[in-house]
């Protein structure tokens, strides 16, 4: 069966069918599919019945596994990482502040898949951020002044001891294991190229950018909170449904995503792995 995609009418996102990802993809559909994802940036395969094996498989087609810090992975399968709520939790949503995933790696992923074996029957949606969009929006002095500062990236806010996840964070049912290594920065471009598309994209974040290299703290702070406000504004947005057993490849280089709560009393669990540059 050929493939079929379907724009969302979002500013990025599309649904795919046509391929079953529990089987080996064809080379055809391997190029589809990524055509695909770098025109929309978040594809959604609905209807597939998977197994971690099969996840693993696919997100092989997309690149090398990526290193996941601070979560303690399934057992058997080191590259995957549970990210679950049970029905009766009360810790603070997990990602619940707009970020690109890891991004304060050296080599942040390029790519994340995500897998979704219980989904609430309310809430629960993620949202993506489109990033080629927002800097397309920024005024061209701003685009400029940008354009040669660095973002200085931290885990800290989240995975530190004294971060949202340390050591005060009781009750969660997700395996995240805090650390002082969350207390490292990484710089990036706060005008990032995309390597594959030649388009540029705004990569600073709420989660994981704590300053601009070279600015003074009020400046950068004043700078980011600007940034911050402008990126997530809803003409960037795209708000994706879950349903039961939907695959999700998003491109981390060009968007952000935040997820969100309204599902108190239900169970949520996916399964998520990052891929390598
Ligand atoms: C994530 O940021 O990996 C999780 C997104 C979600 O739970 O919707």
């Amino acid at each position: 069966m050929p493939l079929s995609i379907e724009a969302q009418p979002a500013p990025c996102g599309a649904l795919v069918y046509g391929a079953d990802l529990s089987r080996p993809l064809s080379t055809e559909d391997i190029t589809g599919i990524r055509e695909a994802w770098l025109s929309y940036q978040v594809l959604a395969f609905p209807n597939q019945t998977l197994s971690i094996k099969d996840i693993e498989r696919f997100a092989a087609t997309v690149g090398a596994f990526g290193q996941d810090p601070f979560f303690e992975s399934v057992p058997g399968h080191p590259h995957v990482a549970q990210i679950r709520r049970d029905a009766d939790e009360k810790t603070p949503l997990f990602a619940e502040s707009f970020h690109s995933d890891w991004s304060f790696l050296p080599d942040p992923p390029i790519a994340t898949v995500l897998y979704g074996n219980v989904i609430p029957p309310v809430g629960g949606d993620t949202l993506f951020a489109n990033q080629y969009d927002a800097w397309d929006a920024l005024p061209e002095a701003t685009r400029r002044r940008l354009e040669s500062l660095r973002g200085i990236h931290s885990a800290r806010r989240g995975y530190a001891r004294d971060g949202l996840y340390g050591e005060r964070d009781a009750g969660r049912s997700m395996a995240i294991r805090y650390s002082d290594e969350a207390l490292a920065t990484q710089l990036h471009p706060v005008a990032k190229v995309h390597p594959e598309t030649g388009r540029t994209a705004l990569f600073v974040s709420p989660g994981y950018t704590i300053g601009i290299d070279g600015m003074a703290d009020p400046e950068a702070s004043e700078l980011l909170m600007e940034l911050f406000r402008h990126q997530r504004q809803e003409a960037f947005i795209y708000r994706h449904r879950w349903s039961p057993e939907m695959l999700v490849l998003w491109d981390n280089r060009c968007l952000l995503h935040a997820a969100t709560g309204g599902y108190d009393g239900h169970d949520r669990l996916l399964h998520r792995i990052t891929v390598a540059g």
